[in-house]
């Protein structure tokens, strides 16, 4: 491109100006444009790694800990990996946090029980009490994650973050999201918002809450999700931000005794009562139904889920169905029958905190109505 000057001191003003423009914008452009590694931070040092956040992270297994077998392409051992090896594989954790890392359990999640329940809930109310951390994050398998979350939720008396983190391709996967996941589950844990969220999960850069979150996918990385609530927020491998204020929360106490059976019975088409006779004979305490669109069953079980509340069961309807709330008093008299409708609340979610309701002596359908709404 050719610039035709008019006069000679005009033309020489011109070009000093042009040249200085250029320079200032060289400049400008190259600052803007350094690559983030030019501003790496120093390595910490033992005083700074004595400053940062200290993090508890507690290891159950799950595919985040698998390994592969040679059963053939995608077989794996869930919880394979121990908990000090899951944290050493994570490059740059040390920079976010002071870390240490216990093994809880080593197993695939489908196998989680009220025992493993107990002993989370244990170690993480007294790393806070006792001031032992400032975070805790939890690996965990994808499978019961959500129940896991809500749970804790339930039973923690903290406003410190508690995070769980899982994967969905074992440790030895091509395109393994482990390591990613559990380096955003830390950001996370430590990020100053994340005070007074209660627990969360977070995977695939998304932050989502205990109440909130399902698996929605049997195997793609993106199947941890809030179809109702909505994600909290978001997290890259450089920033946290929540795009919800934090929700409330309810404490419910842990008792020592067992928690009480509590069935879920799954409503389908041509339904008879059996399957709701068979909960009422094996002394359950409490039944969730996965009915059918807006918790809806047939006469049949209907009638027999009416029997077992007149008995003194509590009685919730839920639904199959992916998305949407349980309302009362729609199809169902849930007032007549002595039934509560779940709201956003999942069978399996449904069922945990019926356990816990009845655990606290609270059987009362309207005020296990009034927990199901939760200020809602
Ligand atoms: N075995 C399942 C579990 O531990 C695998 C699913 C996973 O962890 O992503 O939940």
């Amino acid at each position: 491109m050719s610039i035709t000057i008019q006069s000679s001191s005009f033309r020489q003003f011109f070009t000093q100006k042009l040249l200085a423009a250029a320079m200032v914008s060289l400049l400008t452009g190259f600052i803007a444009v350094a690559p983030a590694y030019a501003q790496e931070k120093p390595m910490s040092t033992t005083n700074q790694q004595a400053a940062l956040p200290r993090v508890l992270l507690l290891a159950t297994g799950g595919t985040i800990a698998g390994s592969a077998d040679n059963r053939g392409s995608g077989a794996y051992n869930s919880g394979a990996i121990g908990a000090q090896q899951l944290v050493s594989s994570v490059a740059g954790l040390g920079d976010l946090a002071s870390l240490s890392a216990e093994q809880i359990a080593s197993i695939g999640s489908q196998d989680m029980s009220d025992d493993i329940w107990r002993k989370l809930a244990s170690r993480i109310q007294k790393a806070f009490d006792q001031g032992e951390a400032d975070a805790v994050v939890i690996t965990h398998g994808t499978d019961t994650m959500e129940e896991t979350a809500f749970f804790l939720s339930l039973v923690l008396k903290t406003d410190k973050p508690v995070v769980l983190v899982g994967s969905m391709r074992p440790a030895t996967a091509l395109g393994a999201d482990g390591p990613a996941n559990i380096y955003e589950a830390v950001q996370v844990a430590v990020d100053k918002e994340s005070k007074g969220r209660g627990v969360m999960v977070v995977m695939n850069d998304q932050i989502d809450s205990a109440r909130g979150v399902t698996k929605t996918h049997s195997t793609s990385v993106q199947t941890m999700q809030s179809p109702n609530l909505g994600s909290e927020g978001y997290v890259d491998l450089g920033h946290v931000r929540f795009v919800k204020p934090a929700a409330q929360g309810q404490f419910l106490k842990l008792p020592e005794a067992p928690l009480p059976r509590v069935e879920i019975i799954y409503s389908h088409s041509n339904m008879d009562a059996l399957q709701i006779e068979h909960a009422m004979a094996d002394k359950a305490k409490g039944i969730v139904l996965a009915g059918m669109g807006d918790g809806n069953t047939s006469k049949a079980a209907l009638a027999a889920l009416e029997k077992a509340a007149a008995q003194g069961i509590v009685v919730v309807r839920s639904t199959r169905v992916s998305k949407g709330y349980v309302n009362r008093n729609v199809e169902v008299d849930d007032s007549k029958s002595g039934f509560i409708a779940s709201m956003d609340l999942n069978p399996q979610k449904a069922r945990v905190l019926t356990q816990l309701l009845i655990a606290n002596g609270v059987t009362d359908p309207q005020k296990v109505q009034e927990a199901f709404l939760n200020g809602h």
